[in-house]
């Protein structure tokens, strides 16, 4: 279907080019008065220069150009030169009955289908997920979300840090403790034992003692980079080990993920990059563009109009061990040649801006990408606590992910008990698990990526306002109005949505006649905080609608089935909008 308002500029473009100007100059825009208006066209202030006439008066012929429009009820030209419009009723209900009847509410399919690998998650192996770690996991699935939504192959890939320092640290912290463990010995030629040396929650506690040990003890740091070159160069004991620690670690991620309902296509990691990285480093250095400093191959990134300081890439580091953006760019290496991707959308913190800036115009001056290609990084800020600070635990340490999910459904688990006390354990847990989702990853997404926000609890398990359950409870509230028709032993069916009955039902109308132009863009930007912005100015529309209707007892029986087909509308645009930012509705709250 086309966008409502390119409809409605249309329709203007028409009135504009009837009175003898330019069509060019009917773009509507949503009004910034809704007090006197809906929508607005300032076209008659920007020709007036054009046409040496005063802007009032082409505004006055361009609406008596448009006394009979199908698409205005009411086209008021105001001075100096403003066209106030209201739409006509049955034009907007058309809309939306068409909507009702439309394949994705009426979005259409992408002119170009676009490969999109969206890089997100990023979880450190035999590391614990922190809530740094919530962000590129919530904001990320949302992306993969909306662009497969749009009609684009979407491919999500987690990945891991799986081949950094922090495996050489624990593969050393393991054999201080372990000295006679077979990994270590380089003369034995046997099979390793099929189960790891430790388990999970060793693991939990070997990693941060190594990395406290490689503060203090500088040969013992040593050792771990060493331990890690040995893992890359896939020296035998020490990818045995490697391989017990992604067995353990794994089967953990997975679980943590899936209880954010975040779910990968690909579980790759920085090691899977080793293959292509001679082919890489072959092709940097026969196209002249790496050279050797100090023992280190480095590729100049910067350009004449820089306005600050790009350091040369680092691409291979003296002792040959593969960096951050060695296996960065490996990797990209792979996703053009394996999944012909046209655009990577990478998520990561803010903070490792300049390292995807190196990255990104390595690739492109090499050829590794495409000139069409687009290398994109999203940003993210960082999530604080009240005070302003780094999210941390109530006694300042590092907060678990786990943790801090267990705490919202903690949270949540009260209040529903709260106020619905016939409700049995398991429900109320089930349902606490549901609503605290939508509290943290609304809680997220609703504000823009790039910027810190205060993770706020009690903000964001609030049932009232902007949040998460608010969206919730008003789906909630749909379903069981429909709900409560089919008990009266009613069917509920796609009826014809007929012109709105009052102000706020066309409100609703209009609100929801813009889905399609709003995903499209939250898709282009990748900026799911556009859905969020829309879902709850749609949940504020239909709430006012509900108030001052009758559906039920409504006794026009083609008037009822019209407003229960415009509920169904609305549940099913918000569904698909929760859906998208990857959270769901329980039945009742
Ligand atoms: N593992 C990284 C971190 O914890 C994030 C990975 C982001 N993706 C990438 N291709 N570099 O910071």
């Amino acid at each position: 279907m086309k966008k409502f308002l390119d409809l409605i500029s249309e329709e203007m473009r028409e009135g504009f080019y009837a009175a003898g100007y330019e069509r060019e100059l009917g773009r509507v825009t949503v009004s910034n008065r809704p007090d006197l208006c809906e929508f607005q066209c300032n076209g008659a202030m920007a020709g007036a220069k054009q046409y040496h006439k005063a802007p009032l008066s082409i505004a006055n012929e361009v609406a008596s150009h448009l006394q009979d429009s199908r698409v205005f009820s009411e086209v008021t030209a105001l001075a100096p030169g403003f066209l106030n419009l209201k739409l006509k009723e049955s034009f907007v209900s058309e809309y939306v009955d068409e909507m009702l009847r439309t394949e994705k509410f009426g979005l259409e399919e992408p002119d170009a289908v676009r490969t999109i690998v969206v890089d997100y998650g990023g979880a450190n192996v035999a590391k614990p997920l922190h809530v740094g770690h919530l962000r590129p996991a919530i904001i990320g699935e949302s992306i993969k979300r909306i662009s497969r939504y749009c009609g684009h192959h979407v491919i999500g890939d987690v990945h891991l840090g799986d081949w950094g320092l922090q495996m050489g640290l624990i593969c050393m912290e393991l054999k201080r403790r372990n000295p006679g463990l077979p990994y270590f010995d380089e003369t034995y030629t046997g099979a390793y034992p099929k189960e790891a040396p430790f388990t999970l929650s060793d693991l939990s506690e070997l990693y941060p003692a190594a990395s406290q040990r490689a503060k203090e003890d500088p040969a013992f740091k040593q050792e771990a980079l060493l331990a890690t070159v040995k893992i890359q160069q896939g020296v035998r004991g020490y990818q045995a080990l490697w391989e017990h620690i992604m067995a353990v670690s794994l089967p953990d991620l997975k679980r943590n993920y899936a209880s954010l309902n975040v779910s990968f296509d690909l579980w790759k990691g920085e090691s899977d990059a080793k293959p292509y990285i001679p082919d890489l480093v072959a092709h940097l250095k026969a196209s002249g563009l790496a050279y050797e400093s100090e023992g280190a191959l480095v590729v100049d990134v910067k350009e004449e109009t820089d306005t600050r300081e790009i350091p040369p890439c680092i691409v291979l580091k003296s002792d040959g061990a593969a960096l951050y953006a060695t296996t960065d760019l490996a990797t990209i290496w792979d996703r053009m040649k394996n999944l012909h991707a046209d655009t990577i959308i990478y998520l990561a913190d803010k903070r490792q801006e300049m390292h995807f800036l190196q990255v990104f115009r390595v690739a492109k001056k090499a050829g590794i990408v495409r000139e069409e290609t687009k290398l994109l990084h999203i940003p993210f800020g960082t999530m604080n606590g009240k005070d302003g600070k780094p999210f941390k635990t109530r006694d300042g340490g590092v907060m678990r992910l786990e943790d801090l999910v267990h705490e919202i459904n903690e949270e949540m688990y009260h209040k529903i008990v709260e106020s619905r006390h016939e409700i049995d354990e398991t429900q109320a847990r089930e349902t606490a698990r549901v609503v605290g989702l939508s509290a943290i990853k609304y809680g997220d997404l609703s504000n823009q990526a790039a910027k810190d926000y205060i993770f706020d609890v009690d903000r964001f398990t609030s049932f009232e306002g902007d949040t998460g359950p608010y969206l919730l409870y008003t789906i909630v509230r749909i379903k069981s109005i429909l709900g409560r028709y089919r008990e009266m032993g009613n069917q509920v069916q796609k009826s014809a949505i007929r012109p709105a009955g009052n102000g706020l039902e066309k409100e609703l109308m209009i609100q929801l006649a813009g889905f399609n132009a709003m995903m499209e863009s939250a898709c282009e930007e990748s900026a799911p905080h556009k859905v969020c912005a829309y879902l709850y100015d749609l949940a504020n529309a239909f709430n006012k609608f509900y108030h001052e209707t009758k559906i039920l007892s409504e006794e026009d029986k083609e008037r009822r089935d019209s407003l229960l087909s415009l509920l169904m509308l609305t549940l099913g645009v918000l569904e698909t909008c929760i859906d998208v930012l990857g959270f769901s509705a329980p039945d009742r709250m």
